[in-house]
């Protein structure tokens, strides 16, 4: 069994990668900005996360945690799972480890240029979720999902001001994760040099890694 962390700055594929590796896994992917999109429209919380989500502020731990713990009690996720954007925080970390045990956190290091552009230029499927991006990763036809016909749109935290700010935000709270990971010795560190590096060779290089630690 195998329970992935993919811990990284915004933009830095966590998504685009944890959805290739999901289907040769045969485990779920769970990315806690989905899981809290989806819920942009409940009655109780939906005006909270709008709130935190758009301006690019993190959503507080409280509802985080729990949409979480709700999902991994799911039946898919019993003999594995990939994990997109959780934690963000030590105190998001600690509580997960009184949910469950992780194997191996894959720590996505890009530098902030190319994750500025890579940003500006993604576009989303509102329907089925596939990622695009304009410049290296362009849907056959234009702004259309090549899985479900559905017209592209751009995320709203993916303006120039909210892509700042949740940069800080991760500088200030995410980041200090590295070391938390690095002292429990589970930490493994892929490094992207270039904006046009196909996302496959990336999860070639996170699948041999998986390989190393016997994990697969
Ligand atoms: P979330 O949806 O998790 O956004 P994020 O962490 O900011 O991450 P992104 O989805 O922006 O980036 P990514 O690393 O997945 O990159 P992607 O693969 O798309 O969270 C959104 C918000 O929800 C947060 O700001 C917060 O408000 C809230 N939230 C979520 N989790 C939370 C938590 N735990 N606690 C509190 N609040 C939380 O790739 C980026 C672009 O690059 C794409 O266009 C992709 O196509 C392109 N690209 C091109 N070439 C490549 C390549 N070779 N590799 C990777 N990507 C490539």
């Amino acid at each position: 069994m195998v329970k992935v962390i993919m811990l990284g700055p915004p933009g830095a594929g966590k998504g685009t990668y944890a959805t290739r590796m999901a289907p040769k896994l045969g485990i779920p992917t769970i990315s806690t900005g989905d899981l809290l999109r989806a819920a942009r429209d409940d009655p109780e919380i939906g005006g909270i996360i709008r709130k935190y989500q758009d301006s690019g502020e993190l959503v507080p731990d409280e509802i985080v945690i729990n949409a979480l713990k709700k999902r991994l009690e799911k039946d898919d996720a019993k003999n594995g799972f990939i994990l997109d954007g959780f934690p963000r925080t030590i105190e998001q970390a600690k509580a997960l480890e009184g949910i469950t045990n992780i194997n191996v956190v894959i720590n996505l290091d890009v530098p902030e240029e190319i994750i500025i552009k890579r940003l500006s230029s993604r576009r989303i499927c509102p329907k089925c979720g596939t990622i695009y991006n304009l410049l290296y990763l362009k849907p056959k036809v234009d702004e259309i999902c090549d899985k479900c016909g559905t017209k592209l749109i751009q995320r709203d935290d993916d303006k120039p001001e909210a892509i700042k700010e949740r940069l800080k935000i991760y500088h200030e709270k995410t980041e200090p994760l590295i070391d938390f990971y690095k002292e429990k010795g589970i930490l493994m560190t892929v490094t992207t040099d270039r904006i046009d590096v196909p996302p496959e060779e990336q999860v070639d290089k996170i699948m041999s890694i998986l390989k190393e630690k016997k994990l697969i």
